[in-house]
Formats: structure tokens, C-alpha cells, sequence
């Protein structure tokens, strides 16, 4: 008799505490990819992974890079269904500020109907939907409705720059009909969407350079370049009083948005009251003639994301500081290349230089921008399972974050990806207190189940 999506429910139902009590244990692995000091958990947080595929019924190959391990592992006894590519990340953002949270970032702790720890919305929590689903297929009904391949990373976080390169020598083993990612956000509590856009990102790093040492200001201000001074002008250089990015060529190879699209984003139910309650301000700002939504999600920017140079400590010192140092990433949209935002940046940068000051330039990493066929019929199977589980339809959005392999999937592997995001904006995902709603947990889960369902249906 074949499982009925009753089953399925009963088993999620019936399992729900211990898959929680699981996850715990993932959360507790602070697999932060951007510390050398953590490279150890993170492998450990990757060795979990491994277990849970095996546990499934996967079969299962950790794969070594010049960085953190790719977790890789597939089931693919159902010939003739289709076969889905779920890719997630194992890793997670360093937890600072450590002193802004109400309980450890890596004792995972229940408050309020949410489970508090880093990485529970990204996105340990939103992976584990998706190998719980798994498992509950294959342990009610002893096989899957579609075949699956999964790729869970070590390095999401710090920009992904080992992955291109497993995904160019595995590009048979990877074939698959779509991709399938959960690592974004709803578009509101109580109302799920499907994102079919992202920004791309290109993270830089400048320093500026004076005395070759901490310098008397009174003996010597005034007759030279101040650093830190220089590096504010600079910064100021890069908008101009519309919030337009002053980087050359900018905004020259982005399309207008279309009329369809502006329309689509307008019929969202968008509370910017609500907006900036969350936030604690009391008024938008941004890039003159685009909506909020627009400026989030389909226009570019470009942020000072940390700056550093100078006397940091308590109390006064008067000094010509040595050098200042600022991390930028401009936010991409489609059709913009982040190398050449990233030559048109530093090029920029240096104009903005005063005389006697010695410019430094680095790029971390990049990746492009994309938009899929909001119509399309994996689209389509996706929104059935989703307000199957979540008694909900989807709204179909876009979004300001950068996932790097979506467009490699397109790129290298010729794959579009549903990207099906169980977290909220609000869950502070990179910040303190980051949490993960249980609901969202219990009906990702669910959604994911009814998901593998619903393309199988399709084919
Ligand atoms: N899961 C996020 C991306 C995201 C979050 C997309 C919310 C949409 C909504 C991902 O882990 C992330 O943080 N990506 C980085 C990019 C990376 C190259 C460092 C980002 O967007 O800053
Ligand atoms: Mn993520
Ligand atoms: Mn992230």
C-alpha cells in the first residue's frame, strides 16, 4: 500500500521532540567558519551532518577542500523520478557581540515558542528540515518519491570560494532536474514565501596608510595625511546626496525594472511601520526614486560594514594614527559582474585619496545576482507543498541577501533552485539572539515532506 501524506504527517508529528532534541545537538557544534580557532568544530559540525545522512539511509562521502569539508550524500533508488539537489550550510557566523545575549549562542535554549542558538534559522535549523523529511520518508515508507542529492557546506558564511570547484569536477555525480535551498526568510510571520531573486555581493577591504608609526598629533598634524580622516572622505565619496553609489559604471549594465515587477513587489503586503518598529528607527533612507521593498531587493548598494583605525581605548590620546582600515561589500543586482564593481570600486577609492596617503585594496570574495521564472511549474509544486503545510499560499518575493551557489547551480550545472525559506527576517540571523520559530521548524519540515510529493506528482 503506498504511504499516504497522513503517514508522513503522523511520523513528523510522533518524532517531533526528538528531531528538536537533534538539532540541539547540532547547534551545540559552534562551527564558526570564519575562525581558524573553530576549524575543529567545524569539521566536527560536519562529521554530524555525515552522521545524520547515514542515519537516513543516504549513502554518504565527506569531501576534503582546500578549506572546510563539503558534506555530500545521495539517494537514488526511485529511477525514472526526478532528482533534487538540496544544497545548506553547516556553518555559521561568528556569534559576536557575546554580551548582547540572553543565553549562550551555543547552548541552544527554548523561549517563547523559538529555539535561541547560532545557526538555528542559518542555517543549521533550515538543513535539518530537509534531512528530517528525508528520513521520515525513508523510515514510514522505505523510499523516497524522488531521488535527492544533497550539498552541505562549510564556508556559505565566508563567501563559498571552495565550492565552484567541487561542483566543475562533480558535474555528472551532481546532475539533477532542480536545486532546492532553505537558508532565506518568509516574507511576514504567518505568511510563507518562495524567493525567485537574489542579490550578489562583492566583499573588499581597503586600508589607508600614513606615518609609519602612531605620530604626535600636535607636532605633526596639520603638515600630514591623517588616515582615519582619509578614510571618512573616502567613505563620504561613495554616495552622492540622492544615495546613489558614486562607483564608475556602477549602475551602467542594470536593466530598468520592469513595470510588472515594480507592480509585483507594490502588491506586497509590506509593513514599513512595522519595518522600523523591528529596527528601532524612525524613517527609511536610501537610493532617491525606489521603493523600500525596490531598494532591498533589486537595486544596488554599497556598505561600510566595519572600520577600524586609531586610539580605541578609554579615555583621550592624541595621535596621527599609522593606517585605517575599512570591509566593504557592495550588494548586486542581475547583470552587474562583481569583478568589475570591484575594479570600478577601488578605482573610485583611489580618486577619493588624499596626497600622501598610500592606498591599499583587497577582495574577499563575490558572487552574481539572479532572478528566476517566478512561474515555473517546480515553482508551482513548491507553493502546493508549502500551503499544504503551512495552511498558507506563498507570496513570491525577492531578497536582499547573497546565497553564492545559487548561481554557480545555474552557471556550472545548468539548475535553477527553489529557494524556500522557513526563517523570519526577524529570527536576527548574524546577530545576538539569533532563533528559529518551532512553527517554522515543525511546518519547513512538513513542507519539505509534502515537497518531495509534490515534484514527484509533477513529473
Ligand atoms: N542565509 C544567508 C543569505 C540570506 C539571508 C538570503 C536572508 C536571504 C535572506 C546566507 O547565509 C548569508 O548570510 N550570505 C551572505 C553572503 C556570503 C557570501 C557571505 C550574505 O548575504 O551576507
Ligand atoms: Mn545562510
Ligand atoms: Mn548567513
Amino acid at each position: 500500500m503506498p504511504t499516504s501524506l497522513a503517514q508522513i504527517d503522523a511520523y513528523l508529528a510522533d518524532n517531533s521532540d526528538r528531531f528538536l532534541d537533534e538539532l540541539k545537538s547540532f547547534l551545540r557544534i559552534p562551527s564558526v567558519s570564519a575562525d581558524s580557532r573553530h576549524k575543529g568544530d567545524v569539521r566536527r559540525a560536519a562529521e554530524f551532518v555525515m552522521a545524520q545522512f547515514r542515519s537516513c539511509g543516504l549513502e554518504a562521502e565527506l569531501v576534503e577542500t582546500a578549506g572546510h569539508p563539503i558534506c555530500y550524500g545521495h539517494w537514488l533508488k526511485a529511477p525514472g523520478a526526478p532528482t533534487v539537489l538540496i544544497y545548506g550550510h553547516y556553518d555559521v557566523q561568528p556569534p559576536d557581540p557575546l554580551d548582547k545575549w540572553l543565553t549562550s549562542p551555543f547552548e541552544p535554549t527554548v523561549r517563547d515558542g523559538c529555539l535561541f542558538a547560532r545557526g538555528a534559522t542559518d542555517d543549521k535549523g533550515q538543513v535539518f528540515t530537509h534531512i528530517k523529511s528525508i528520513e521520515t520518508w525513508i523510515k514510514t515508507a522505505g523510499s523516497l518519491p524522488v531521488n535527492v542529492k544533497f550539498v552541505i557546506e562549510g564556508e556559505e558564511e565566508v563567501g563559498s570560494n571552495n565550492l565552484d570547484m567541487f561542483l566543475e569536477a562533480n558535474k555528472s555525480r551532481l546532475a539533477a532536474d532542480v536545486a532546492v535551498i532553505s537558508d532565506t526568510s518568509q516574507f511576514a510571520p504567518d505568511l510563507p514565501a518562495i524567493t525567485y531573486g537574489l542579490r550578489g555581493i562583492v566583499a573588499c577591504e581597503v586600508t589607508v596608510r600614513g606615518p609609519n608609526q602612531d605620530k604626535h598629533s600636535g607636532v605633526f598634524g596639520g603638515a600630514i595625511v591623517n588616515p582615519v580622516n582619509a578614510l571618512a572622505r573616502i567613505i563620504a565619496g561613495l554616495h552622492d546626496e540622492k544615495g546613489r553609489v558614486t562607483v564608475p559604471g556602477f549602475y551602467d549594465d542594470i536593466p530598468p525594472l520592469s513595470a510588472e515587477e515594480r507592480q509585483r513587489l507594490a502588491a506586497l503586503p509590506f509593513d514599513e511601520a512595522g519595518f522600523l518598529k523591528e529596527l528601532g528607527m524612525d524613517a527609511c533612507w536610501g537610493e532617491a526614486g525606489f521603493t523600500t521593498l525596490e531598494r532591498r531587493w533589486a537595486r544596488p548598494t554599497c556598505d561600510v560594514n566595519g572600520i577600524t583605525g586609531g586610539y580605541q581605548g578609554e579615555g583621550p590620546k592624541t595621535i596621527i594614527p599609522s593606517w585605517a582600515t575599512a570591509k566593504i561589500t557592495c550588494r548586486l543586482v542581475p547583470n552587474q559582474n562583481h569583478e568589475k564593481i570591484a575594479a570600478g570600486l577601488e578605482q573610485r577609492l583611489r580618486e577619493l585619496c588624499l596626497p600622501g596617503a598610500q592606498l591599499e585594496f583587497r577582495t574577499w570574495h563575490g558572487c552574481p545576482a539572479f532572478v528566476f521564472d517566478p512561474t515555473s511549474r517546480y515553482m508551482a509544486a513548491a507553493k502546493k507543498a508549502i500551503a499544504s503545510a503551512f495552511g498558507v499560499a506563498p507570496v513570491m518575493i525577492r531578497e536582499g541577501g547573497s546565497i553564492p551557489v545559487v548561481a554557480s547551480f545555474q552557471s556550472l550545472l545548468g539548475l535553477d533552485t527553489l529557494l524556500l525559506g522557513w526563517g523570519q527576517n526577524t529570527d536576527n540571523l548574524h546577530g545576538p539572539n539569533e532563533h528559529f520559530h518551532l512553527a517554522d521548524f515543525r511546518n519547513g519540515t512538513r513542507a519539505s515532506a509534502h515537497l518531495w510529493h509534490e515534484l514527484a506528482v509533477l513529473a
